[in-house]
């Protein structure tokens, strides 16, 4: 809303501009037009004015003289109006008559009005002669000078455009002597001489057409508001897609924070659940070996099976949560899809065609190998949820180059990733849907759980990567899993333990663990696998059985977080006396409360809780002949 606010100023700033520019141009140009007029008819008048000054001269000169005589002709008859004496002479034979200084100005005037010079006439007020008398605009010039104007200059328009100008005549001191009732300074008249514009036209016409050149200014002008504008907005629409990309990434890193709020509650309740399963699961189990009844042994099946969903279940959160217990290695990302790739088709069915697109030689990922696996089955099963009526699934691995803003949003380090892609053909989702996928217990199915992607993420975050996400209704999705590359080399794959019967043993094995139910659990499995167990409350309690038991003792199993002594202190304390003492740790979590991964326990095995009896044999089993060939199975106990 701000940005189309500013976006509107702008605009509408830079169009007041341009109307300003444009008003601006115009007035310059109407006053150049008006100056160059002005100027020529300022030109006009000095001509004007000269020539009434030299018609003033010589009428001077006549004036002072009293008059001249000239040879009286058809042209230049005696003055009717002039009553004088020695008016008329006869000089030499021939007749002469006085000129007075109207009649010689008159004369003067109309010859060369005749031979086509300029026109002037005398304009008198009050004149003896009607010839003299002033007619049409003279009248109103003599007004106007009679009301104080020095001079009257005016332009006349019509087809052949004038400049009219009256110079006043006023009556000098040697006038008086034949006007005797005139006074001196007296109005008698004026001059009026009318100067043809049309030369001057021509040049104010030329520059008239300079006066274009305005154009060119104004549209250099325009050019510069519009490109000022269209700058301004560029910089406001790409500060606009700034604060919308911060406000994005503002909501996705709130949004991540519920998220890790929402895992950390997951991850303690589910600890607490796993504890509580392990006995019920384990003595479930054991009493199902010792039980002959077939109804009592139906009713400890159902237990079991509830246990075991509900073993499922505390396992998704603790993947949320970001509590598993990890066995990360550094993997061949192609090799770790391709070997899930046949339990994906079994899962998804033959309506689905899986295709997988491996990439050969993407650099190592660090993963846990089954918990891969199991979040890419994750993320099949949707897919095929998403696909009733069969499609296409893609699984696609590939290298990626994270720039700093996707690594931002992700929340990973920019740089080089390894990108692990689910892809289907199917329903999709909406932008509501999508933005609460991850979050533990959302699901939009009638019999869904909602911890699939729950788990899928905390797993992925767990290896240090995240989870991208496209879709769109109808358009099918995409789920990349984005992991940073390593340096290293990968792993060679592990061939994995061949499950089988819980193998037995006859070794003396120190147990410890503070939690009653789940030590007399796993001291009966142990025991009832062949093993002798000395099963101890606790850190120090363990100390003291080892002590009564020196030399006896062939292998540990402890709980990995117990008050007073944790698991790995009290192995330390032991292997002073043992040092190649195998070791198996049982937790239900690893790692702190504040979602740090769980730190690598070198040379131990550990296995979450709940656990079966056939697992803890297994493992139990795997450390100790590992221990004894030398050549141990990478997890198993090395001091
Ligand atoms: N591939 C997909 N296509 C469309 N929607 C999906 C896809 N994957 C997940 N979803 C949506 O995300 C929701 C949550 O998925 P999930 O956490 O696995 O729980 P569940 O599968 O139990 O519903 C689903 O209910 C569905 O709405
Ligand atoms: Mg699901």
């Amino acid at each position: 809303v701000t940005g189309n606010s500013a976006l509107r100023t702008i605009r509408l700033s830079a169009g007041a501009a341009i109307v300003a520019w444009t008003v601006a141009v115009l007035l310059s140009h109407q006053l150049y037009v008006r100056d160059a007029r002005r100027g020529v008819v300022a030109l006009a008048t000095t001509q004007a004015r000269a020539a009434f000054q030299k018609d003033l001269s010589y009428r001077r000169w006549v004036t002072e003289r009293g008059g001249v005589y000239a040879v009286v002709d058809a042209r230049t008859p005696p003055n009717p109006y002039l009553d004088a004496p020695g008016r008329d002479l006869v000089a030499g034979g021939r007749h002469l008559t006085l000129v007075n200084p109207a009649y010689l100005t008159r004369q003067v005037l109309d010859d060369e009005r005749r031979r086509g010079g300029p026109i002037s006439r005398i304009a008198s007020l009050t004149p003896k002669n009607p010839a003299n008398a002033a007619v049409g605009w003279e009248r109103g010039a003599l007004a106007q000078i009679a009301r104080g104007a020095p001079e009257v200059a005016e332009e006349s328009g019509g087809d052949h455009p004038v400049l009219r100008y009256m110079g006043a005549i006023r009556t000098e001191e040697r006038c008086v002597v034949c006007h005797t009732d005139a006074r001196v300074g007296e109005l008698r008249g004026g001059i009026s001489v009318e100067v043809p514009m049309a030369d001057y036209l021509v040049v104010s016409g030329a520059q008239a057409r300079i006066a274009w050149g305005h154009l060119v200014v104004w549209a250099l002008g325009a050019a510069g508001i519009a490109l000022f504008a269209l700058l301004a907005s560029r910089r406001e629409r790409e500060r606009e897609r700034a604060r919308e990309e911060r406000a994005t990434l503002e909501q996705e890193l709130a949004h991540a924070r519920r998220l890790e709020a929402l895992g950390r509650l997951a991850g303690g309740v589910a600890h607490d659940l796993n504890n509580l399963l392990s006995p019920i699961l384990g003595n479930a189990a054991l009493a199902l070996e010792r039980v002959r009844d077939p109804e009592l042994q139906q009713d400890l099946e159902d237990i079991r099976e509830a246990g075991q969903r509900a073993r499922v279940l505390t396992q998704q959160l603790l993947a949320f949560g970001r509590k598993q217990v990890l066995c990360l290695e550094a993997l061949e990302p192609s090799d770790a899809v391709a070997a899930i790739v046949p339990m994906i088709r079994r899962l998804v069915g033959a309506a689905v065609e899986v295709r997988p697109e491996l990439t050969v030689g993407l650099p190592a990922i660090r993963a846990d190998r089954a918990q891969l696996g199991a979040a890419l089955l994750n993320l099949a099963s949707n897919a095929r949820d998403a696909m009733p009526a069969g499609g296409v699934l893609t699984l696609r691995t590939s290298l990626v180059e994270l720039d700093g803003g996707r690594a931002g949003r992700l929340r990973l380090a920019a740089g080089r990733c390894v990108a692990i892609e689910v892809t289907d053909t199917g329903v999709g989702m909406d932008e509501g849907t999508r933005a609460r996928i991850f979050e533990p217990f959302f699901t939009t199915k009638a019999s869904g759980h909602g911890l699939g992607l729950a788990s899928v993420h905390g797993t992925v975050r767990q290896f240090g990567g995240a989870v991208e996400v496209e879709s769109a209704p109808g358009r099918g999705a995409t789920f990349r899993v984005i992991l940073p590359a390593l340096d290293e080399s990968p792993a060679p794959a592990r061939t994995p333990p061949a499950v089988a019967e819980a193998p037995r043993g006859t070794e003396t094995i120190l147990l410890a663990e503070d939690e009653p139910a789940v030590r007399r659990y796993v001291a009966a499995v142990l025991g009832s696998l062949g093993y002798r167990v000395l099963a101890a409350g606790g850190g120090a309690e363990a100390l003291a059985l080892a002590r009564a038991h020196p030399g006896e003792i062939d292998a540990l199993v402890s709980d990995l977080q117990m008050p007073g002594m944790s698991g790995p202190e009290l192995r330390g304390r032991l292997a002073a006396e043992c040092p190649r003492l195998v070791t198996v740790f049982i937790t239900g979590l690893v790692g702190d409360l504040l979602g740090r991964p769980p730190a690598p326990l070198p040379g131990a095995l550990v296995i979450p809780k709940p656990f079966t009896p056939d697992e803890l044999g297994v493992a139990l089993r795997r450390a100790l002949d590992g221990a004894r060939a030398g050549d141990q199975p990478r997890a198993a106990s090395r001091s």
